[in-house]
């Protein structure tokens, strides 16, 4: 078992409380940044838990899809989750320099919302992050739906607003990789949307 594999057992009971799609969308972004971290040398031992542990603050909050742009929520669970990620990372005796730099970045991992984009600008695996984070959305019909149902919007108005995204400007696709998915697995939603 790797030191991943047992910081992922420990923040799965987390998830368990979390939102409806935490588990695979956590499961999601392991096997993706695993695969991009090996293509554009990057740093896993940052990398991977920020991916593992960055939404277990959802476990202390209700709602189980909440609105994907509610500051609230999203500000309450950054900080909720900075404070379950450093247990976690204490229990398996992480490198202390690293789990600093992990819990930092977790407390401020979609400070997007809050129109800081530094974390995303000064840090390649935190843009890495932020479009497997962004990306997970177009990766199925069903989790497009819960996305646009969590802002109460309709799945065709929801793909209008979602292909204009300020992400698209304001911290666009690092890397061809996260790029490429963008534009196939928006064609394959469209495709679902379209056909009656
Ligand atoms: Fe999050
Ligand atoms: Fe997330």
């Amino acid at each position: 078992m790797t030191t991943y594999d047992k910081i992922w057992e420990l923040a799965k009971p987390y998830y368990e409380k979390g939102r409806i799609f935490d588990i695979p969308h956590i499961e999601w972004m392991q096997k993706e940044s695993n695969k991009i971290a090996d293509i554009e040398s990057l740093d896993k031992k940052l990398l991977l838990p920020i991916v593992i542990l960055h939404d277990v603050g959802y476990s202390k909050v209700k709602e189980k899809n909440p609105h994907i742009k509610g500051k609230d929520i999203k500000v309450f669970h950054m900080r909720e989750g900075s404070y379950i990620a450093k247990d976690i990372l204490k229990k398996v005796n992480y490198d202390k320099e690293k789990s600093k730099q992990i819990v930092n970045y977790i407390a401020v991992h979609d400070n997007w919302l809050l129109g800081d984009n530094t974390p995303f600008k000064e840090c390649k695996e935190m843009a890495v992050f932020n479009d497997l984070d962004f990306l997970w959305v177009s990766t199925s019909i069903d989790t497009f739906k819960a996305a646009a149902d969590s802002m109460g919007m309709n799945p065709k108005f929801f793909y209008d607003f979602w292909s204009k995204d300020e992400k698209l400007t304001n911290r666009p696709f690092c890397c061809p990789y996260t790029q490429h998915m963008w534009d196939s697995s928006m064609k394959l939603i469209k495709g679902r949307l379209d056909t009656p």
